[in-house]
């Protein structure tokens, strides 16, 4: 396994890359146990959409690989992850399940990707963006290594805007840091993101199961020859 770790982590929010390694590294042996059915519709509405587009796919985050099977064969992946215990445990995954459409995992921070600009006609990252230090640079990246046409496959829980499970994301959050994870993260710091870097634009947005916790979200990244005419100046 190619063990690339780049990037610093600097701390947001009090996610900084140390904790989400420590966290993870925890987590390794029983992650599938206690978040394999709980994400996997999730996981795989995220990964059809992904198969849907085809073609050169990377997945951010890709843990323990769970969703790795889920890709049609034909598929060339590519899976990244901050954590190298998760990573093992993929690894051991694409051995038993002889997924030879996987062609890499890496140890790698989703905010400093080292691919070249436009090398993947897909990126995809199920339940990762809230657990990242800095998810607008992550985001950056994705739509950085993303083709003109292609997309950014996201699935996550996404915090309530108001009301009683807003108040107890807020509450839980202090808590929750020290698992890795930012519960009262809002849809609107990625609809800000989006606006601001440009070049992507939502295309889908929608619950999915169980009990409408978790969002599946689609950027298209637009291609400069049909992205809309910037506004005329005088
Ligand atoms: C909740 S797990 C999701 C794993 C898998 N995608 C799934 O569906 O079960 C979040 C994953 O994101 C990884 N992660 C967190 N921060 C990261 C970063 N900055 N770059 C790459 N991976 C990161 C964690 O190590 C962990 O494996």
């Amino acid at each position: 396994m190619k063990t690339e770790v780049a990037g610093n982590g600097k701390a947001e929010q009090g996610l900084d890359r140390r904790t989400i390694e420590k966290a993870y590294a925890r987590w390794a042996p029983v992650y599938d146990l206690v978040f394999g059915p709980l994400f996997d519709v999730g996981r795989r509405t995220a990964t059809n959409a992904a198969t849907r587009i085809g073609g050169r796919i990377l997945n951010v985050g890709v843990g323990t690989g769970l969703e790795l099977p889920y890709f049609d064969k034909s598929h060339e992946v590519v899976g990244v992850d901050i954590s190298e215990p998760m990573l093992r445990k993929a690894q051991e995954r694409i051995e038993r399940e002889k997924l030879a459409n996987v062609k890499g995992l890496c140890v790698m921070d989703g905010a400093n990707l080292a691919f070249a600009d436009s090398s993947f006609d897909c990126v995809v990252a199920q339940f990762v963006i809230t657990t990242v230090p800095q998810p607008e640079k992550t985001l950056d990246e994705f739509a950085r290594v993303l083709k003109p046409g292609g997309e950014i496959v996201l699935v996550n829980h996404i915090g309530a805007e108001r009301g009683l499970r807003a108040s107890f994301e807020r509450w839980f959050s202090q808590h929750a840091r020290k698992l890795g994870w930012s519960p009262e993260f809002p849809f609107k710091r990625l609809s800000d993101w989006a606006e601001k870097n440009g070049s992507v634009r939502l295309v889908e947005r929608r619950t999915v199961p169980p009990f409408g916790v978790f969002t599946l979200m689609r950027f298209c990244r637009d291609d400069a020859a049909n992205a809309a005419p910037a506004a005329a100046t005088a």
